[in-house]
């Protein structure tokens, strides 16, 4: 038997700017060519570029020309493909081989780039192409949205759907760096928009007390979203996401714990449920309001802190509930319920639910009692006053 240990130490690197393709910008030209590494080597860069994006804010097309037009012979521009995105597109695998294909005709090495600039589906499907082409070509990831600014596209996961299943195909890949550029932001709907917000409420409820609070004090400006207050928030959501990947133990989920995922379980069989009329963060704010109810229930939350955290989520704007939550099957069970064992299968083996006992507090349990899932349920939809169902 011969046993060694492989070790590995990447840097995660994700910077915080407005408007990288700027003329004056050279954030991103330090980024892919550092000065101290092969100063005189050629570095070839393809784009890949949400449609939406690019149809959202017209010169920035143009403007990424310009920008690399610019650079010396050392930086240059081999290709910029644009591809539809949301999640229509990590089920469309024929996309997966254009992506190979562009990279391939782009010349991209393991020396090279691909630039992902999209909303965090974008960046799952680029994100798995570059790490499966060459084994694994650099990636620099340039989130579009308040979401994947704030949590996904700082992570360290790729993947696409198969066979039905949420990023079923997909691997573990650090990027080479992650650039948050807040202007993309501003051709995002109010909807999505807000979106963000929750995981930022989401991680400082688990990690971050004084975040909490924070938020709590600008929750009138948040919920205008303020360039300011939201900007901020997500730095720092992104901050305490990346800091759980970096320093938590476990960047490549090899064990079972997912504190990050609190509100989750219900939140991915609601998306599902409703056919993704309800947006990812909008179902993590009613996931995380009936875990927080369950909390309460089992003794483990008080009802004030409960009442304080849900107030937060309603003043920045989210609705904390939705009809598909009640859905039963032919056996009279509620649908949703089925979301706990597909949590269990997704860990493989061993559930594990993160409950919020205060703001900044958390613990993990290994058992969910269905009789107070659906108390929670009940009492979430009592409050919010909605017409009963038939
Ligand atoms: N890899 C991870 O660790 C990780 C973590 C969390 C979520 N995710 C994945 O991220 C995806 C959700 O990402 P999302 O919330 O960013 O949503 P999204 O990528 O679906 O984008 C939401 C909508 O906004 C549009 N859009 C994106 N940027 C825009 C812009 N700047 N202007 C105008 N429109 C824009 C998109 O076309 C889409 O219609 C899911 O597939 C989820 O599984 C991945
Ligand atoms: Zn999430």
């Amino acid at each position: 038997m011969i046993e060694r240990r492989v070790s590995l130490s990447l840097p995660h690197r994700v910077f915080f700017t407005e408007g990288v393709f700027d003329p004056a910008q050279t954030l991103l030209r330090d980024v892919l060519c550092p000065a101290e590494a092969e100063a005189n080597r050629v570095r070839r860069v393809l784009i890949v570029l949400e449609k939406a994006v690019a149809a959202g804010q017209p010169g920035l097309e143009a403007a990424i020309r310009a920008w690399f037009a610019a650079q010396d012979g050392l930086l240059v521009l081999a290709g910029l493909r644009i591809i539809p995105g949301g999640e229509p597109c990590k089920n469309d695998w024929p996309l997966v081989e254009e992506l190979w294909a562009a990279i391939n005709d782009a010349g991209i090495d393991r020396h090279s780039y691909v630039i992902a600039i999209g909303g965090g589906a974008v960046l799952d499907l680029v994100g798995f192409a570059a790490a499966t082409a060459h084994r694994g070509i650099r990636l620099v990831r340039m989130p579009t949205t308040t979401l994947s600014q704030a949590d996904g596209g700082v992570g360290v996961k790729n993947g696409v759907n198969h066979f039905g299943k949420k990023n079923w195909v997909g691997t573990f890949a650090v990027p080479f760096a992650v650039i948050n550029d807040f202007r993309f932001l501003e051709s995002l709907p109010v909807a999505d928009r807000r979106d963000g917000v929750i995981e930022a409420i989401k991680v400082a409820l688990i990690r971050d007390a004084a975040f909490f609070r924070e938020m709590e004090t600008e929750a009138a400006a948040l919920a205008r979203l303020e360039p300011a207050i939201l900007h901020r928030v997500i730095q720092r959501s992104a901050e305490l996401h990346v800091q759980h990947i970096c320093t938590g133990g476990d960047p490549f989920e090899f064990g079972s714990a997912r504190p990050l995922d609190f509100g989750h379980w219900i939140a991915h069989k609601l998306e599902q449920l409703s056919g993704f009329r309800v947006s990812h963060g909008r179902a993590v704010a009613i996931g995380m309001a009936a875990d927080l109810q369950y909390a309460c229930l089992a003794g483990l939350l008080t009802a004030e802190d409960r009442d304080r955290i849900l107030a937060l989520m309603e003043r920045v704007g989210f609705i904390l509930w939705a009809d598909e939550l009640l859905a039963v099957n032919s056996a009279g069970q509620l649908v949703v319920l089925r979301g706990l064992e597909e949590f269990r299968e997704h860990l493989g083996g061993e559930l594990c639910i993160t409950l919020v006992t205060a703001p900044g507090e958390a613990r993990e349990v290994h058992e969910m009692d269905d009789a107070l899932v659906q108390q929670a349920l009940e009492w979430l939809r009592g409050r919010t006053a909605v017409p009963a169902l038939t």
